[in-house]
């Protein structure tokens, strides 16, 4: 194998075989192909693609350059979601308690903020003393005894596909479908799960957009899992607008558990709890869709999934009081009210630049390793369709200073796009869209 061929061949279009393939990609790994190299060879792979069979090689490479967990001792099926990034997204906090307040480990392996979003593991961490960083003898631990555990990607868990992506992130090539399908399957498949449920987001919002291309990325995800036994479903989601009203990691924080509790804006409440009746019969595939529908919300309305987030929050070292005294999460110094100015009617909530927003806010990260203010983010208090007259609050900033409350405002006004009273916005995408299973 020469890599200098490996290369061309892909830039010019050529498939590469699978051989050769595994070969190029484990010797990037004993360091044998520098970074410059490896570069090239992800933009080629971006702009001319990968057929099934290279995907396919790069899912095992990067699924046996680590471990797998062996979590087959649990008593009850083991099944995680995947979402593949929204602005306001913060279903995972709600939902992994709740699904193992339904007999079914979640054994979470979350991200960071990536680009215009929030990450999960940053959003728990708004949690006084709560730790995403513990090893894995202690995470099956906390799984056992708690039914879910939340951490991030260990150095042990597909290092080929940690190495690949620090890459992919400083090279323009993240978006394209087959390295975001086999970098989010073979950390999946190496989790030892039953079933994987995998959240797609579709509209502006999304990395990728286009209703196509997100059903295009899905289909392949779920190709991927199940061609190794792992029973994966697949749903399309509306991020043609913010989910919920909390954009920003301790905001959103506070809204999931408002959602453990029976509050909360109603699509984070649907979604949260669709989601847990797919992992549910993902778990328990005999269940029928509308008795999981309602062992969901019987475990939600309980107070059983909040009673569950309580004891993942002690067991993680969080303060475990945040969840009934929310003011406790990490906050921010500045609250800013937004107004507006005239009637009218809200066409659009843009949910990208309120995204972006947050990282200008200092809630997100220009550069790996920065640190972040937790406290920080957008509270939106409209949404399409809504009309609004002189002095409606459409919004609240939250901001290290007064200068941030300033510029957050600026935002604010800019994504909340109004038009003339009785004017019709456009229809927005539908929350839960097509669903995507097997055979
Ligand atoms: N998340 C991943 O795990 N991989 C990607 O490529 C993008 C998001």
């Amino acid at each position: 194998m020469i890599p200098a061929r490996v290369i061309e061949r892909k830039r010019d279009g050529h498939a590469i075989e699978p051989g050769v393939l595994a070969e190029f990609l484990d010797a990037y790994l004993r360091g044998e192909v520098p970074d410059y190299q490896m570069s090239a060879f992800l933009m080629a792979a971006y702009l001319r693609g990968l057929d099934d069979a290279e995907t396919d090689v790069l899912v095992l490479r990067m699924l046996e350059s680590g471990r797998t967990l062996d979590l087959s001792a649990l008593p009850g099926p083991r099944v995680d979601k995947h979402s593949t990034g929204g602005v306001g997204d913060k279903v995972s906090l709600a939902l992994a308690p709740l699904v193992a307040a339904l007999d079914v480990f979640v054994p979470m392996m979350a991200g960071r903020g990536l680009g215009h979003t929030t990450g999960t593991l940053d959003k728990l961490e708004a949690i006084p003393g709560f730790t995403t960083d513990v090893s894995l003898a202690r995470f099956v631990e906390i799984l056992r005894r708690v039914g879910c555990a939340m951490i991030g990607q260990t150095a042990e868990i597909a290092p080929l596909d940690k190495r690949l992506y620090a890459l992919r992130d400083v090279t323009g090539t993240v978006s394209a479908i087959p390295l975001l399908a086999a970098s989010i399957m073979s950390k999946k498949l190496a989790e030892g799960l039953d079933g994987l449920l995998l959240d797609v987001k579709v509209g502006a919002g999304a990395f990728i957009p286009e209703e196509e291309r997100a059903h295009e990325l899905a289909r392949k995800m779920v190709a991927i899992g199940s061609a190794r036994g792992l029973r994966t479903v697949a749903l399309l989601t509306a991020m043609d607008r913010p989910l919920g009203h909390a954009i920003g990691n301790g905001l959103e924080t506070a809204e999931a558990i408002s959602c453990l509790r029976g509050d909360g804006p109603e699509d984070l409440r649907e979604l949260v709890l669709t989601q847990a009746g797919e992992m549910l019969r993902l778990g328990y595939p005999d269940v029928a869709p509308e008795e999981a529908r309602r062992r969901a919300e019987r475990g939600l309305d309980s107070g059983e999934a909040l009673e569950r987030f309580r004891t993942l929050v002690e067991a993680q070292g969080g303060d475990a009081r945040v969840i009934d005294e929310p003011e406790r999460l990490k906050t921010a110094a500045v609250r800013r009210d937004v107004v507006t100015d005239r009637a009218g009617v809200v066409l659009e909530v843009g949910p990208r630049a309120l995204g972006e927003g947050v990282i200008a806010l200092g809630g997100g990260r220009t550069m790996m390793h920065q640190p972040i203010h937790p406290g920080v983010g957008f509270e939106v208090l409209v949404a399409p369709g809504d009309a609004v007259d002189p002095g409606t609050r459409i919004g609240v900033v939250h901001a290290r200073d007064e200068a941030g409350g300033r510029a957050g405002e600026e935002v604010l006004r800019g994504t909340v796009r109004l038009g003339e009273a009785g004017e019709a916005a456009p229809p927005p995408l539908a929350l839960v869209g097509r669903r995507i299973a097997a055979g």
